[in-house]
Formats: C-alpha cells, sequence, structure tokens
C-alpha cells in the first residue's frame, strides 16, 4: 500500500507544479506590466502593500516558530502543571494595535493622493465610451480646431464611431466618459489603467495615457450576460502622426461609405444585401442611418458603427481578428504588402454569429443566425461589401 501511495504522489506533485506554473504564462491581459501613468501609479500601491503585507507576514511566521521553541514543553515538566493564566497585558495590546495602525496609516498616505489624482479627468480628448451587451463603443466628436484642420464644414458637427478598437494617442491624457446602455458593464485595461464600471443612467469620468505606442488589450470585468467573457476590447495607441493618419482615413471612410458601389458589382449585390438584412441594426455613415421600426430589440445603433469595419484590428467584441495573424500574433501579409483579411472567419460570422458567439437564448438580441437566408453567393456579395467599408487599420 505504502508504495501505491507514493506513486500516486510522485504523479500529483508534477500535476499540481504544472497547475501552479501555469498561471505564470504571460496573456494578453497583463496587471503587472503597467504602462500608462495611471497604472504606473497602481502598480506602486499594489507592490507597496504586497511587500508590506510579506514583511508582516515573515514577521508573524518568525514569532510563532521563536514562540513555539521557546516555550515549548520540557521532559522535566510535569504534565499536570499548568503555565500561568494571564488575561489583558498592557504592553501586548499596545503593540499589536500601533504597529497595525502605523502601517495602515503609512499606506494611507500613499493611497489617498493616488485615488483623488485618478478621479481627476483627463486634459485630453474625451472619447464617449459605451458598454453593449458584449461589445464596446467609442465615440470621438471632432472639435474647431479639427475641423479646421481637415478641411471640413465649420458649420457641421462630425463623429467618428467605432467599434472594439480605442485608438489614442501617445503623451494625450484621454478622458473617456464611459456609459452603458443595457446593464452594468466594467471597463478594464489592465496595462493602462484600473476598472471603472459602465452603469446604465450614469456617466463615469475615467482616464488614460501612454507614452509608448502598442496594442493594449482589455475585457470587460463585470459580469453582464452570457458573452461576458466575450466582450474584449483593445487600446491602440499610436504616435501623433499615425492618430492623425488613422483620423483622416475615418473621416474617408465616411465619404466613400456614401459613394454607392458600380451598378451590377459584387460590391452592389452585396450592398443590396445589408439594405436588406443588415441595416436594421448596423449602420454606415452617410448610407445606411434607418432605425427599423418599433422593435426595441431591433434598433440601428444596437450594432456595431460599420462605416470603418475594415479599419478595426477585430470583430464580435473583439473576439476574433479582423487580419490573420501568425503563431507568435504578429500579422500576416499579401506579397503586396498588405495585411491579409481574415475571411473565413469573418464570412463566417456573417452567416451565423450565434455560433461563434453566444448571444441570448431565445435569438432576439445579438448578430442573427443568416445560415438558412443567406446564400454561398450572397456571402461572397456581402463580404464583398464590406471590404469596402474603410481602409486597413493604422498600427503601431
Ligand atoms: Cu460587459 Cu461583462
Amino acid at each position: 500500500m505504502g508504495t501505491r501511495f507514493a506513486r500516486r504522489w510522485r504523479l500529483l506533485i508534477p500535476a499540481l507544479l504544472g497547475l501552479l506554473l501555469a498561471g505564470c504564462a504571460t496573456g494578453r491581459l497583463d496587471a503587472t506590466d503597467p504602462i500608462g501613468q495611471e497604472a504606473r501609479d497602481i502598480d506602486f500601491l499594489m507592490r507597496l502593500s504586497g511587500w508590506m503585507a510579506v514583511g508582516v507576514g515573515i514577521f508573524v511566521a518568525a514569532a510563532v516558530f521563536a514562540i513555539i521553541v521557546k516555550f515549548r514543553a520540557k521532559p522535566t515538566d510535569d504534565p499536570d502543571d499548568l503555565p500561568p493564566q494571564i488575561h489583558g497585558n498592557r504592553k501586548a495590546e499596545l503593540t499589536w494595535t500601533i504597529i497595525p495602525t502605523a502601517l495602515l496609516v503609512f499606506l494611507t498616505i500613499f493611497t489617498l493622493p493616488t485615488v483623488f489624482a485618478l478621479a481627476d479627468e483627463g486634459t485630453g480628448r474625451t472619447i464617449k465610451v459605451e458598454g453593449q451587451q458584449w461589445w464596446w463603443q467609442f465615440t470621438y466628436e471632432l472639435d474647431e480646431d479639427e475641423i479646421k484642420k481637415y478641411n471640413l464644414d465649420q458649420d457641421s458637427r462630425y463623429e467618428i464611431v467605432t467599434a472594439n478598437d480605442l485608438v489614442i494617442r501617445t503623451g494625450e491624457e484621454v478622458n473617456l466618459e464611459i456609459h452603458s446602455n443595457d446593464v452594468i458593464h466594467s471597463f478594464w485595461i489592465p496595462q493602462l489603467n484600473g476598472k471603472k464600471d459602465a452603469v446604465p443612467g450614469r456617466v463615469h469620468h475615467w482616464r488614460i495615457s501612454s507614452d509608448e505606442p502598442g496594442i493594449f488589450y482589455g475585457e470587460c470585468v463585470e459580469f453582464c450576460g452570457l458573452s461576458h467573457a466575450n466582450m474584449q476590447m483593445r487600446t491602440i495607441v499610436l504616435t501623433p502622426e499615425d492618430f492623425d493618419r488613422w483620423m483622416r482615413e475615418q473621416l474617408a471612410g465616411q465619404l466613400a461609405a456614401q459613394v454607392a458601389p458600380a451598378e451590377e458589382s459584387p460590391e452592389a449585390a452585396g450592398a443590396a444585401l445589408f439594405e436588406t438584412h443588415c441595416i436594421s441594426c448596423h449602420v454606415v455613415d452617410g448610407a445606411y442611418e434607418s432605425a427599423a421600426g418599433g422593435n426595441a430589440n431591433l434598433l440601428a445603433g444596437i450594432a456595431p458603427n460599420l462605416t470603418n469595419l475594415m479599419s478595426r484590428t477585430a470583430f464580435a467584441g473583439a473576439l476574433y481578428e479582423t487580419y490573420q495573424t501568425g503563431p507568435d500574433g504578429a500579422y500576416l501579409r499579401n506579397p503586396d504588402g498588405s495585411l491579409k483579411l481574415n475571411v473565413a472567419e469573418l464570412r463566417e460570422w456573417v452567416r451565423n454569429a450565434p455560433d461563434m458567439k453566444p448571444a441570448r437564448a431565445d435569438n432576439q438580441q445579438g448578430m442573427l443566425d443568416f445560415s438558412e437566408v443567406l446564400t454561398d453567393q450572397d456571402l461572397d456579395n456581402l463580404m464583398a461589401y464590406l471590404k469596402t467599408l474603410g481602409s486597413p487599420p493604422v498600427l503601431p
């Protein structure tokens, strides 16, 4: 029996070790590698309190060990002889009240300024963030200077509406106005800042910034329904020059979307299908902005605005990549250097979305199943039309 037990242990220990080490895998959500100032401030507090806890832990463990050794029963002791019973020792009581209080006061001195600083609004651009079941929408309103800079009509309002990819520029303290249109979500880009809830009927301010360009991944962190775990997003930080290019391309995409595809082309056939099946939920700026009549579950604006679909690195709540990536995560390219569109998954998403991302059991919310509706030819035509929406993403 002894050997069987030992054999079992030999298997159990590596298995447990494997489980433990799996926690060290570097995922795309990494709160231990802060990039933004806000995330660095939080990280400092986490490490400070962590090391203090380690110090207290070591002190208590050492004290317990020392006391066990020093006061253990000796062979010469009479087993019926109880040690003197005492109650209340002023010195000891004061010590273990004052030391933890001092530690907490010390921690508060560092924590309070950070808590207040994190609540400040950013000094840069304001971006509206809307949590939806189950994806994020980002809205940029152009200010007067930008309207002038991009030669736009000074009497009009201009908005850029995007989904999944929150694009910002380096060095800017972006002021997020976080809101939800259905249930409570929570916005979290671990490398840029902590978590902020998106609550219906309220607007929460949150600030993010990054001095270095890059793609930083995030995830909704408040349980919000069936596809909560599939409600991801990413922040794409670009240099000011690249951000400017992104803005221009978004605006150019809005203009291009208004031009109808050449007649009798697959794109035109796709546009016609889009008009029949997609526009009750999806908006394309200037082309398809009508809302479905009466059905609150099917209302334009509840699904991502697709004006610049091709400029986004991900679709379906950032669950799938718009462009193909290799095993190392790097983008694959065509011989001419352009990004390789992830046609297979995008086409399958259009065909039968609920299969790729659970929505609501009654199929009353989220992208519908079109597998019985659209033929292969229809799907090809729709893909041809979708490919016309926007230029490829500007990558950091
Ligand atoms: Cu949205 Cu969880």
